[in-house]
């Protein structure tokens, strides 16, 4: 069976009441049960962690290798500004699907620029909640 890796970055762990306008309503839990649904369906067994520490989940990338078979990474507000997450994701060469809930790219001027996006295999954005089921089904197809 094929394992992947779940990585919710920082705040995310306060979906479903943080900026609700813009982030939706739905709650990290819905959408690690709507992650394991799509998993089972797949035939994939799935790792869920969040972190709000950026070290920590350069660790969790560091510890994935020769572990998992793919990574499915929200780096939340890492993606603007986290070289180290980046090289640990260029270092590992796991196949990686960045994710955000948000159209990053019709946002405030300092998100429309990603330093994880170069060195993914690929990127799902915009679709909210659909945005995580959308990436692991694209992981799911490639590893
Ligand atoms: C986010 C977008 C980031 O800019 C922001 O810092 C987040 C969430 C998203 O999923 O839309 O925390 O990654």
């Amino acid at each position: 069976m094929k394992k992947v890796l779940v990585i919710h970055g920082p705040n995310l762990n306060l979906l479903g009441t943080r900026e609700p306008q813009i982030y939706g309503k739905t709650t990290l839990k819905d959408i690690n049960e709507g992650l394991k649904a799509v998993a089972a369906k797949l035939k994939i067994q799935l790792i869920i962690k969040q972190s709000n520490v950026e070290g920590e989940i350069v660790g969790l990338i560091q510890h994935a290798r020769g572990k998992f078979n793919g990574i499915l990474l929200n780096p939340a507000a890492y993606t603007h500004t986290s070289v180290a997450i980046r090289d640990a994701l260029a270092a590992c060469a796991i196949c990686t699907v960045e994710i955000h809930l948000s159209n990053i790219y019709s946002r405030e001027e300092f998100r429309q620029k990603s330093l994880i996006s170069p060195v993914v295999t690929g990127s799902i954005f915009g679709f909210g909640a659909n945005s995580y089921y959308l990436g692991l089904q694209a992981l799911a197809k490639i590893i």
